[in-house]
């Protein structure tokens, strides 16, 4: 009898692309159940290996056991991110990102994880959180469970994800072997391994939920005018609007209240600087918190400006002598503009993607934060807080209870909106201060995206995971 859940080496078909101007041959292995219990049909996964693997060869340094396992999402905007292939026409998929890590020589394993508009055929909803880390980390425990079947290294998986797929990539390698999931986990019948990975490669996560209106406020507050592109999906292809105002004076109201209670949540986080200087701030919203947040966009204007590129171009920033000699903060931000509403994630009508993710079975939407519950302009039930904190990677990184990834890439584009950097910032400060190894930037000139720096983001892999030479 074969082991369930077991990986198949002798299922797959052979394929031939040219990346970069070269032959690339791998073997794809195609709709793989990662669970013996799935809910939806999404609950698959993709396997693809470089031919060399199978005829004792080597690609870039690596073999068919040293090559890391890199497991890249489609998951956008909390909707459900479908298992991805080399040549997938769809918007959300990162076939690209894929042929350009074969030819690495990565082993990758895409996951199709379910999403917040995830229905069973019952019609019930079957992907509001935690779903989508459930999923993630079953697919996780499969690739651990078929260590020395699958071709790779188990111990050298990286996740990666692009905004509520960074979220995804954070929370995987923040939570490693956590319980929290462990039910849910056993009831998909996911395989008997741990979840916990090596490394962390996140694009514009949006995550910290709980506190994101109120980093998001402390950021834009004073300005009214908000500016988006609102997203429908026609035929599989998404399809945009510009939509635009100004914020009610009760939304302006709203945004004061949620600027001052960013203050207290960021003070009790005792963030530290790389020197080991509190990072604080005062009731104005000012102090070395946002000084921190300064340097790290004048760092990356100065890596622009090096690189040729016009920063002042952009609202608030100076140059002399050919260095950006400083960064106003409030130009900088009125220059990249606000683009949400107040509250920017719990929103009052439950509009927003974040009030769909906390939905329940039966429930499309519901608030989770106590402060967009008491002003709720819809009749509306509060997710459970232990739910919203169990799908925020800062809550593991205070536990001591977790396997937490030792080595973080984190990127948020300078010019992105979707949420405060504040958010960002943190994630990458509180790893630091933990003593883990984090590489994080603020790409300058950069809007909400990722995988946009694919040569970068596979040296920081090579250097951790190649190998030694000598
Ligand atoms: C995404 C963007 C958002 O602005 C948001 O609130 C949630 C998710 C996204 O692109 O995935």
């Amino acid at each position: 009898m074969t082991t369930p859940l077991r990986f198949d080496e002798t299922h797959y078909q052979s394929a031939q692309v040219t990346v970069n101007g070269r032959a690339l041959r791998y073997r794809a292995f195609l709709g793989l159940d990662y669970v013996t219990i799935p809910v939806d049909a999404i609950q698959q996964l993709n396997v693809f290996v470089p031919e060399p693997y199978f005829n004792s060869g080597q690609v870039n340094g690596y073999t068919r056991v040293t090559a890391p396992i890199f497991m890249p999402n489609t998951v956008g905007g909390y909707l459900p991110g479908p298992r991805d292939f080399p040549g997938n026409q769809a918007s959300f998929s990162r076939g690209a990102t894929i042929l350009q890590a074969l030819s690495r020589g990565y082993v990758v394993v895409s996951a199709g994880l379910r999403g917040r508009t995830s229905k069973t055929s019952q019609g019930e909803y079957s992907g509001k959180a935690p779903a989508f880390i459930v999923d993630m980390k079953a697919a996780i425990r499969y690739v651990k469970f078929n260590a020395g079947w699958i071709p790779g290294n188990p111990d050298r998986i990286i996740t990666n994800g692009t905004s509520a797929g960074g979220a995804i990539s954070a929370l995987a390698g923040a939570s490693g072997n956590t319980d929290f999931f462990e039910t849910a986990l056993q009831a998909l019948g996911a395989a008997p391994a741990t979840d916990d990975i090596f490394a962390v490669s996140a694009y514009c996560s949006v995550h910290n939920l709980e506190h994101a209106d109120a980093a998001y406020e402390w950021q834009f507050n004073g300005l009214i005018d908000w500016h988006q592109q609102r997203y429908t999906v026609v035929n599989n292809q998404v399809k945009r609007t510009s939509i635009s105002g100004e914020l009610t004076a009760n939304e302006q109201q709203l945004s004061n209240e949620l600027k001052s209670a960013f203050i207290p949540y960021l003070n009790h986080l005792e963030l530290k600087d790389h020197a080991g200087n509190p990072l604080q701030l005062q009731a104005d919203g000012s102090g070395s918190f946002r000084r921190f947040i300064d340097d790290y966009l004048t760092v990356s204007a100065q890596r622009a400006l090096s690189a040729g590129a016009d920063v002042t171009a952009v609202q608030g920033v100076k140059v002399n002598n050919g260095r950006v000699a400083s960064l106003d903060w409030s130009a900088y931000l009125q220059g990249i503009g606000r683009m949400k509403r107040v509250p920017a994630f719990d929103a009052r009508d439950l509009s927003s993607p974040e009030t769909a993710l906390f939905g329940s079975r039966l429930l499309a939407a519901r608030h989770f934060t106590a402060f967009g519950q008491e002003r709720s302009a819809v009749p509306a039930q509060l997710a459970d807080a232990s739910l919203v904190a169990a799908i925020n990677p800062l809550t593991y990184l205070t536990s001591h209870q977790c396997q937490i990834a030792q080595h973080w890439r984190i990127r948020h584009g300078a010019a992105d909106r979707d949420t405060s950097f504040a958010i960002p910032v943190i994630l990458a400060t509180k790893l630091q201060n933990l003593g883990l190894d984090v590489d994080f930037a603020l790409p300058w000139g950069r809007p909400h995206s990722g995988d946009y720096d694919l040569p970068e983001l596979f040296e920081w892999i090579d250097k951790l995971c190649q190998p030694a030479t000598e």
